[in-house]
């Protein structure tokens, strides 16, 4: 044993690997996907593109992008085999887990490891964009509604999930926030995905891990959790003594906070401008949820950002999510069909030159002693 060895908990300051996928930049509150901003990949690129730059870490000639789309789209399209599988387990309010499930069972055991393999990256992430869809979709008392050609994979999404009928300026708002969570370096369901691929586990099932590590509150299911919070607090005028029982109780503020952000989080201003060009839309559900969204952001960093915890995208995400009609406890399971396209980058780039991630503990126990016959133990 190591007497130098020192613990990070929660892995906090360390660099785990070396990548070409995301840079976060923490002083000037800037995200960039392989070098181009995540801000101009909103405003100015599809899903169907960033999912393409973060595989190949670049951006796609137009052909490319045409190949890209059209396998994405043709992997959209579900089997009976799958149908019959999401109809069987659609009333499990669990749609994290059901995503997490379905895709094991879509990797059926395939082999891992091979950093080349874009076919299954792109099935999967097709797979988690028609799953999720028709998940609420049959749960809303619908059936499968097969992808259309002529759409968008943002169009096809909202297309699916409703049956055919979708709100036109919902495109955007759904495509951005597919932009904007696509990628965000190795927080803790990325990491877990790489622990998955570093074994050659499959690519589906490292992603399983992906998922499933999302689920907390304190991650993906952030965005759940602040809804939550929103309707506990249930007006704007009650959100000051919220607060300050909240915090004389020791308990954390959903929305606020976050390990590499110790400012306000930049993707958190995009949403905030995307609910703004889309205000016109919104329903009285959302312009209440607005109202106490904004008194908790003003309210919140008065008196935390002195201590650097600022609003993060989960704080104002559940809005839009309603706009575009995700059921609350799916709002997380939204999240993971975006990320996956991270997850998928990560674990391709990871499989290029492999190592078991095996991490060391401490060990605090007892030293090796002698084993005593039950008899013989005190109070036998
Ligand atoms: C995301 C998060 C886990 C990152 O925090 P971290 O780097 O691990 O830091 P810790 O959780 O250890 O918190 C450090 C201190 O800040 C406080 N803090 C952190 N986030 C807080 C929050 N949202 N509300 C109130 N206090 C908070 C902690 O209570 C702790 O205080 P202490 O030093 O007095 O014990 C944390 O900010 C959090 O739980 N936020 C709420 C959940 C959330 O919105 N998650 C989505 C992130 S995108």
């Amino acid at each position: 044993m190591s007497v130098h060895a020192h613990v990070f908990k929660g892995l906090e300051g360390v660099y785990v690997i070396d990548s070409a996928i995301c840079l976060i930049d923490t002083e000037k509150g800037a995200l960039y996907y392989a070098g181009y901003d995540v801000r101009e990949l909103v405003e100015k690129s599809s899903f169907e593109e960033v999912a393409f730059l973060l595989l190949h870490q670049r951006l796609p000639t137009k052909s490319e992008l045409e190949e890209f789309t059209s396998r994405l789209r043709a992997s959209l399209n579900l089997e009976s085999k799958h149908i019959e599988t999401l109809r069987k387990h659609a009333d499990n309010k669990d749609t994290l887990t059901m995503l997490a499930m379905l895709m094991v069972l879509e990797g059926g055991g395939k082999k891992g490891g091979d950093p080349g393999d874009l076919e299954a990256a792109i099935n999967a992430i097709a797979k988690m964009g028609s799953f999720f869809s028709t998940i609420i979709r049959i749960r809303s008392g619908g059936d499968y509604v097969p992808p259309r050609k002529d759409l968008s994979f943002a169009e096809n999404i909202l297309y699916m999930m409703n049956g055919g009928e979708y709100r036109r300026e919902y495109v955007e708002i759904l495509d951005d926030l597919l932009i904007l969570h696509a990628e965000h370096g190795v927080p803790a369901s990325t990491f877990a995905s790489l622990v998955t691929a570093s074994t050659l586990s499959d690519l589906y099932s490292s992603i399983a891990a992906g998922i499933l590590t999302l689920k907390g509150p304190l991650h993906g299911g952030a965005s759940e959790a602040s809804y939550a919070q929103a309707l506990r607090i249930g007006s704007a005028e009650r959100v000051p003594q919220w607060v300050e029982s909240m915090l004389a109780e020791k308990k954390k503020i959903m929305g606020f906070g976050h390990r590499v952000y110790k400012i306000y989080d930049p993707r958190a201003t995009v949403v905030k401008e995307l609910i703004a060009k889309h205000a016109a839309t919104m329903d009285s559900e959302a312009k209440k949820l607005y109202e106490i969204t904004q008194a908790l952001e003003d309210y919140g960093q008065k008196v935390l950002a002195p201590r650097g915890i600022y609003p993060n995208i989960d704080l104002w995400t559940p809005i839009l999510y309603r706009m575009i009609g995700v059921p609350p406890d799916s709002f997380t399971a939204f999240f993971a069909v975006s990320r996956i396209a991270g997850w998928a980058a990560h674990i391709l780039e990871y499989w290029r030159d492999n190592k078991l991630i095996r991490p060391l503990h401490l060990y605090v126990g007892e030293q090796p002693r002698k084993y005593l016959p039950l008899e013989l133990r005190e109070g036998s």
